[in-house]
C-alpha cells in the first residue's frame, strides 16, 4: 500500500497537480529537515551522534511556506530526542495546503503515546530503521534490546490501528544482503509497509559496509526477489526502478544525473540549507531568498531520496505511487 493510496481521489489529483507545478516552477518537491544531530545510537556508518551540541532551530515553517514541498521529512540525528518534535510537526501541518509529513527514527524512543501524538500532529509516516531480522540490529545501532523493542512494538501498533502510519526502513549493505528477504517477510508479517535504500560510505568515509564486486550477483538476485515481493505483497514502498538500480550503482560506485538541490533539499538543525545531506550549506533559513540550486556533478550515493527523485515520471511510476 502506498502512502497516497490512503487519500481520496480528489486529494491524490491535487497532489499530482502540485507535484507537476513544483517541477515546472523549478521548486523542490521534497524538503528534509534534520531537526537535531544528537542521537542515542552509536552507528559506525554515521557520525551524527558524535557532533557537538548546538542551538537548534525551533520553527522550520518559514522554509516550508517558501518552498511549498509535497513531502516533508523530519529526521536527525534521532528526532525523537527533541522534546518539541510533535510541535514541530503540528506547525508544519497547520500551514495552508497539503503535504505528506514523515519522520525517521531508530525506534528506541517510540511509544504508543508518541505514535498517537505524531499522527494527530499530521505525521502520516513514521519510519523506523531496521536492517536485520534479529539482534544484529542492536549491535549495529549500539542499543541493546532494540530489535526486541521494534519486533514487539510494530505488530502491537498494527493491532492498535496505527499500521498504516508506520514503515520499516532498511538499507542494503554487505552485512544484511543474506537476510534482507527474511526481513521483508518478517515486516510483511507485522503488517507494516517497507522502504529500502542503499548504503553510502559518504557520511564518515566508512567503506566497510559497501557491496564489493563479488556481492553484485547476489545483490541482483535479492533485488529481483524484492521486486517480486513488491508485486505480490504491495507493502514495499520504493519503486521497481529504484530497487533495480541498486546493484548497478554498487558495481559502478557512482551514477550520474543526481537532482539534489533541484528536486529535493535538506535543512540542518541550525537552519543551514544544503542540496543534499552530504553537500555543504548554500543558504540559511533566515535568508531563504538567497537559495539557488546549482547543478551537482556528484553521483556518489544511491540513497532512496536521491534515486527516487531522478526516476523517470512514466505512467507506470504514477500508477506505482498511487496503487
Ligand atoms: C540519518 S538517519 C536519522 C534518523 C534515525 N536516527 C535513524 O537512524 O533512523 C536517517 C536514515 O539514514 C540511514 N543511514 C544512516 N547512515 C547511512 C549510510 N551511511 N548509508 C545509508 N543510509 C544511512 C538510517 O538507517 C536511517 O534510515
Ligand atoms: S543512523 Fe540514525 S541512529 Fe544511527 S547514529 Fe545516525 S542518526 Fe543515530
Ligand atoms: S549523489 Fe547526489 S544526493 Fe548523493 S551525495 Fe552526491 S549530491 Fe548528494
Amino acid at each position: 500500500m502506498s502512502l497516497a493510496s490512503n487519500l481520496g481521489l480528489r486529494k491524490q489529483l491535487n497532489i499530482v497537480g502540485q507535484f507537476f507545478h513544483n517541477r515546472l516552477a523549478g521548486r523542490p518537491t521534497a524538503v528534509t529537515i534534520e531537526i537535531t544531530k544528537r542521537c542515542n545510537a552509536t552507528c559506525d556508518f554515521c557520525p551524527y551522534w558524535e557532533a557537538d551540541e548546538v542551538e537548534e532551530v525551533k520553527d522550520f515553517t518559514p522554509a516550508i511556506k517558501y518552498f511549498k514541498p509535497i513531502w516533508v521529512s523530519i529526521t536527525g540525528g534521532e528526532p525523537l530526542l527533541r522534546k518539541d518534535v510533535v510541535e514541530i510537526a503540528r506547525k508544519i501541518r497547520d500551514l495552508p495546503g497539503f503535504r505528506f509529513i514523515s519522520i525517521y527514527s531508530n525506534g528506541w524512543l517510540l511509544n504508543e503515546r508518541l505514535v498517537g501524538e505524531l499522527t494527530e500532529a499530521g505525521v502520516s509516516n513514521i519510519q523506523v530503521s531496521c536492517n536485520f531480522p534479529d539482534e544484529r540490529q542492536d549491535q549495529e545501532r549500539g542499543i541493546p534490546g532494540l530489535y526486541k523493542k521494534i519486533s514487539t512494538f510494530m505488530p502491537e501498533m498494527v493491532r492498535k490501528g496505527y499500521g498504516a502510519n508506520l514503515t520499516v526502513g532498511t538499507f542494503l549493505c554487505q552485512e544484511n544482503l543474506d537476510s534482507v528477504i527474511d526481513l521483508a517477510h518478517v515486516v510483511r508479517g507485522w503488517g507494516i509497509n517497507h522502504s529500502f535504500s542503499s548504503y553510502s560510505r559518504l557520511k564518515n568515509d566508512n567503506h566497510a559496509h559497501e557491496l564489493p564486486a563479488e556481492y553484485i550477483p547476489k545483490a541482483r538476485k535479492v533485488v529481483e526477489e524484492l521486486v517480486n515481493l513488491r508485486r505480490t505483497h504491495k507493502n514495499i514502498l520504493v519503486s521497481e526502478e529504484y530497487l533495480q538500480t541498486i546493484p548497478e550503482f554498487s558495481a559502478k560506485g557512482q551514477l550520474p544525473g543526481c537532482t539534489a538541490g533541484d528536486k529535493f533539499i535538506y535543512i540542518d538543525q541550525q537552519g543551514y540549507i544544503k542540496q543534499c545531506p552530504e553537500l555543504p550549506a548554500v543558504a540559511h533559513i533566515s535568508k531563504l531568498e538567497e537559495y539557488q540550486s546549482e547543478a551537482v556533478s556528484c553521483g556518489l550515493c544511491w540513497y532512496a531520496c536521491r534515486g527516487e527523485h531522478q526516476s523517470s515520471i512514466s505512467p507506470r511510476r504514477v500508477r506505482e505511487w498511487l496503487e
